[in-house]
């Protein structure tokens, strides 16, 4: 198989996230998957070893500067990084005022800043050798203001103006920006979220993409 080159995913431990590492892995890619939970990411790992593809793990959290600065280490030591899919994410439901503040900042420090962070780190050396590829995984809910949902959808507005805006200033870099904005996909997003028929289920095949408004929307199978 053809080498393409490395691609870091984060948030590879489940849903999105391990199928995007199956999936690159299947197309040639050397994957670093990223997660807090070790024993995951070493299931999906193996999974991927098993049908034949290469795969390194990385157990971290990506709420913490010192984690996202391991992935940006890491990411170094590999050397040239083809594709970043910054795909870790969290969601909170729910009046705001009975929200946790501290898990609703966990979901701006890793949808939000962790996001920013390795984008603004790794894309430096794909501009430098005009070749790369960043996405980014939004939401349906990054287009408008969502009641009840307000926190996680203003942190998916910031990830879909943050990649349109990249997008169109990388336009001549070699460097490809794509944003995905997914619809609702049963997946371990939702499992403590109370949303009814989306709680429970953890995986999730990759969704079939279709381009609209400079971004990419996404429908689950
Ligand atoms: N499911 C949907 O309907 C839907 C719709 C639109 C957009 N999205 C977006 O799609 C992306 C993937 O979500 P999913 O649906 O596949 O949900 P998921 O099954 O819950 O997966 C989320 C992933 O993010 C990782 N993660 C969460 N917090 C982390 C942290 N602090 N540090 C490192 N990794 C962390 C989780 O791993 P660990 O728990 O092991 O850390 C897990 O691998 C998210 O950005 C989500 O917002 C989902």
């Amino acid at each position: 198989m053809r080498d393409m080159g490395w691609a870091i995913v984060t948030g590879a431990s489940g849903g999105m996230g391990a199928a995007f590492t199956r999936a690159l892995a299947q197309r040639g890619h050397r994957v670093l998957a990223v997660a807090r939970s070790a024993e995951r990411i070493a299931r999906v790992a193996a999974d991927v070893k098993k049908n034949g593809g290469l795969v390194e793990t990385l157990a971290v959290d990506l709420a913490s500067a010192a984690g996202v600065a391991a992935v940006v280490d890491r990411a170094r030591a590999l050397g040239d990084i083809e594709l970043l899919v910054n795909n870790a994410g969290l969601s909170t439901s729910g009046h705001f005022l009975q929200q946790s503040p501290e898990r609703e900042i966990e979901s701006i420090h890793v949808n939000v800043e962790a996001l920013y962070t390795l984008t603004r780190r790794i894309v430096p050396a794909m501009v430098a050798r005009k070749h790369g590829g960043i996405l980014n995984i939004a939401s349906i809910v990054a287009f408008q203001a969502i009641p009840y949902w307000t926190t996680y959808a203003a942190t998916k507005a910031f990830v879909l103006a943050f990649g349109e805006g990249l997008s169109y200033e990388l336009r001549d870099s070699g460097v490809r920006v794509v944003t995905v904005c997914p619809g609702f996909t049963r997946t371990g997003l939702y499992a403590d979220t109370g949303v009814p028929g989306l709680a429970g289920r953890k995986s999730c095949a990759l969704p079939s993409l279709r381009m609209t408004r400079g971004a990419w929307f996404a429908s689950s199978g």
